[in-house]
């Protein structure tokens, strides 16, 4: 416990820990509530109270991936396809406007029918309206990448979903550890804000492969990193895996927040599919991010990453007033700039209410 207690104030002070230090904290399910204590202060410490909302938009949910554990594979005949067209989709992010959003998020599984100039022609659209951009539509050539940065695209979402290249390969049949790796620097050279994360509870993961993925994210300096809990999807061959286990989840986030103190780090929809109220708990364990919903009508039901996925029922309002309220009674609040990363104020100073610096960024 002694051990525990120094390792966890160590990584709050220099925010460095080897790979022996971090997989023994994510093991210890006893240290919990001391490293989440400690994952709250920094967070408060160094990204303020603010909570960053950016608006989801699951554009379409064709893709060409076969992933053993995504109920988007292509291999499942069980899911309704559908693609939004170009006015649909910017339709949605002139709500998400509406609502106060400031950030639209733009996902996709990897649809070939969006092309590089197609996307980058709403991407142009979109970026007219003063909204930051955010993409998430998977492995593309590094030409695609520059000409949505071009276009306006500011952040872009890959998670590496595990460092361990053997069980990412097998996992992730047809695709290559290397060219994942690839995209994530392609885009970081380009100036995107990178965003990337990983699954927990992977069948055959362990806890050291976890704290290498940890320093792996430390390595590439990643901007934002999502983490989200393995939930079975009995369409696909993961169908009767395990879930991932939401505590040692819950002690990844906290974890990240000790040791990438600057990121943006989300509290993600799959663990409050697990947990009821699963975003307030991460939100107190490190998170200050959030990323309702804004697609509308049957689409979120059918963009059936896992089964059990929340808010399938309510609408785009529903979404942001229910967030706004719970993080109000958190004693936190909505921010209100575009919530880009805080770069480079180490240390004691306070700079959140920095808004200016981080907009221009
Ligand atoms: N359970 C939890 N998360 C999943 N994802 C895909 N399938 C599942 C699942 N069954 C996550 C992946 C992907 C993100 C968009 O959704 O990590 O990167
Ligand atoms: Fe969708 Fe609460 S976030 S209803």
């Amino acid at each position: 416990m002694l051990e525990t207690n120094f390792l966890i104030e160590k990584a709050a002070k220099t925010h460095h820990l080897n790979l022996t230090e971090i997989t023994s904290l994510l093991a210890d399910s006893s240290c919990e509530e001391a490293l989440c204590r400690a994952a709250d202060t920094v967070r408060h410490d160094f990204v303020g109270d603010g909570v960053h909302l950016r608006g989801l938009i699951e554009f379409s949910n064709i893709c060409r991936q076969d992933c053993m554990y995504c109920g988007l594979r292509r291999d499942n005949g069980n899911v309704e396809r559908y693609r939004l067209t170009e006015d649909e989709i910017v339709r949605l992010a002139e709500k998400a406007k509406g609502y106060g959003y400031r950030t639209v998020v733009l996902q996709s599984g990897e649809d070939a029918h969006f092309t590089a100039e197609r996307l980058a022609a709403i991407v142009r659209r979109i970026h007219a309206m003063d909204l930051a951009i955010t993409l998430s539509v998977g492995e593309r050539p590094r030409e695609d990448y520059a000409l949505w940065r071009e276009a306006g695209a500011d952040r872009y979402l890959l998670r590496i979903e595990t460092t361990d290249a053997a069980l990412y390969e097998s996992l992730d049949p047809g695709m290559s550890y290397e060219n994942r790796v690839r995209c994530l620097r392609d885009l970081g050279e380009l100036g995107y804000e990178v965003g990337t994360g990983s699954l927990v509870g992977l069948p055959g993961q362990t806890a050291e492969m976890l704290a290498r993925d940890i320093l792996f994210f430390q390595d590439i300096d990643a901007d934002m990193i999502g983490i989200g809990p393995l939930i079975p999807n009995g369409d696909t061959p993961l169908g009767t895996a395990a879930p991932g286990d939401f505590h040692l989840t819950r002690r990844m986030v906290a974890l990240l927040r000790l040791l990438l103190p600057e990121a943006n780090i989300p509290a993600t929809t799959a663990m409050e599919t697990m947990v009821p109220r699963g975003r307030e708990l991460i939100l107190a364990s490190g998170a200050n991010v959030v990323m309702p919903n804004v697609t509308e009508g049957d689409y979120r039901r059918k963009y059936a990453l896992y089964p059990g996925k929340i808010c399938v029922a309510d609408t785009p309002a529903d979404c942001r007033a229910c967030m706004s309220g719970r993080i109000a009674a958190m004693g936190r609040f909505v921010a209100k700039d575009k919530g880009f990363r805080h770069h480079g104020h180490h240390g004691s100073q306070p700079h959140f209410k920095d808004t200016d610096t981080a907009e221009s960024q």
